[in-house]
């Protein structure tokens, strides 16, 4: 049985306050996982990509989300997830690759060594949360399917099935959602392809079943229910910025001193913080310019936003 089998959530159901209480007493429930409402368990290590921040709740993470193929509203993708289909799920990947194919998400799964990933989370909305994401490194699977010497960036698309997607029943975005990545990036150990989080498979309002994490870019760069991975030789084309270029370029590099041209990017709300949790500045590539500063070196980022 799965959560989120029913068009209500948990959250309308269960007061909020009985929420996490609950959860526990499920997880402590050994040997019951079957027969809980919960989403199924992954196994997986720790990674010492993590940062110590605390985690935002389960509940923050799975109610206040961005997902356009659900509705534009916060609550519409918990709302409406419930009737995607994620099982079958296959991932096409193409392009310059060397072993091109249309590959069942289990046997691109198969033998690949989960790990769990605290990362911190800025949304361009200038919110910010911690997610403890469950994933591999994206350069796992490009390895796996060989990127041929001409693949220079790699595209992803979103599936496309307004039967389950009312989002996608109205033009608000040109379909299917593209997000796209210099093949430098996607290589980096930062970038994951996500399957879970807070150690169960990926609640469908956050990306069912895999979507991708990059943590030092804004999060409309992390695109979700993935089903087209293809290697190109020229700088793909992205949703946000065919929708507005202006305001949102390629790289879309979380940076503090390059205010989005409606609003400041120096600061950040952390969802969940409450009223007095106030506000706390951004930091450059979301705090993980240590890992990867070294990327855009020589690179005008005010230019290459
Ligand atoms: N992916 C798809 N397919 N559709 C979307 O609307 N929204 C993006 C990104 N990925 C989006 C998407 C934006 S703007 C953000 S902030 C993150 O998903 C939100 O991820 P979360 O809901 O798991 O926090």
């Amino acid at each position: 049985m799965r959560r989120t089998a029913s068009r209500l959530t948990w959250a309308d159901v269960t007061p909020k306050a009985a929420f996490l209480n609950r959860r526990s007493l499920i997880a402590g429930a050994a040997g019951l996982a079957l027969a809980s409402p919960a989403l199924a368990k992954l196994s997986y290590v720790k990674s010492r990509y993590s940062t110590d921040a605390a985690p935002n709740s389960f509940e923050d993470i799975t109610s206040y989300n961005n997902f356009y193929e659900f509705g534009l509203g916060k609550e519409d993708p918990a709302e409406n997830a419930g009737a995607l289909t994620v099982d079958p799920w296959s991932v096409a990947i193409d392009g310059l690759v060397e072993k091109p194919g249309n590959y069942d998400l289990a046997d691109l799964l198969k033998g690949v060594a989960l790990e769990e990933r605290i990362y911190r989370f800025r949304c361009v909305e200038a919110w910010s949360m911690v997610v403890p994401w469950i994933g591999f490194p994206l350069s796992q699977l490009l390895d796996r399917v060989g990127v041929q010497p001409g693949g220079k960036y790699v595209a992803m698309e979103t599936l496309v099935r307004p039967k389950e997607m009312p989002g996608q029943a109205s033009a608000i975005l040109d379909w299917p959602y593209r997000e796209g990545l210099r093949l430098d990036e996607a290589m980096h150990p930062l970038t994951i392809l996500a399957t879970g989080l807070y150690g169960e498979e990926m609640p469908k309002q956050n990306g069912a079943p895999i979507r991708l994490v990059v943590p030092w870019k804004y999060g409309f760069k992390s695109i979700k229910s993935v089903v087209r991975i293809s290697l190109t030789d020229k700088e793909p084309q992205t949703t946000w910025n065919m929708q507005n270029p202006n305001e949102y370029g390629f790289y879309s590099n979380v940076n503090p001193e390059i205010d989005h041209p409606r609003w400041s990017q120096a600061t950040e709300r952390r969802i969940g913080a409450g009223l007095f949790g106030g506000r706390q500045p951004t930091l450059m590539f979301n705090g993980y310019g240590d890992e990867v500063a070294g990327l855009y070196a020589g690179q005008d980022l005010a230019k290459d936003f």
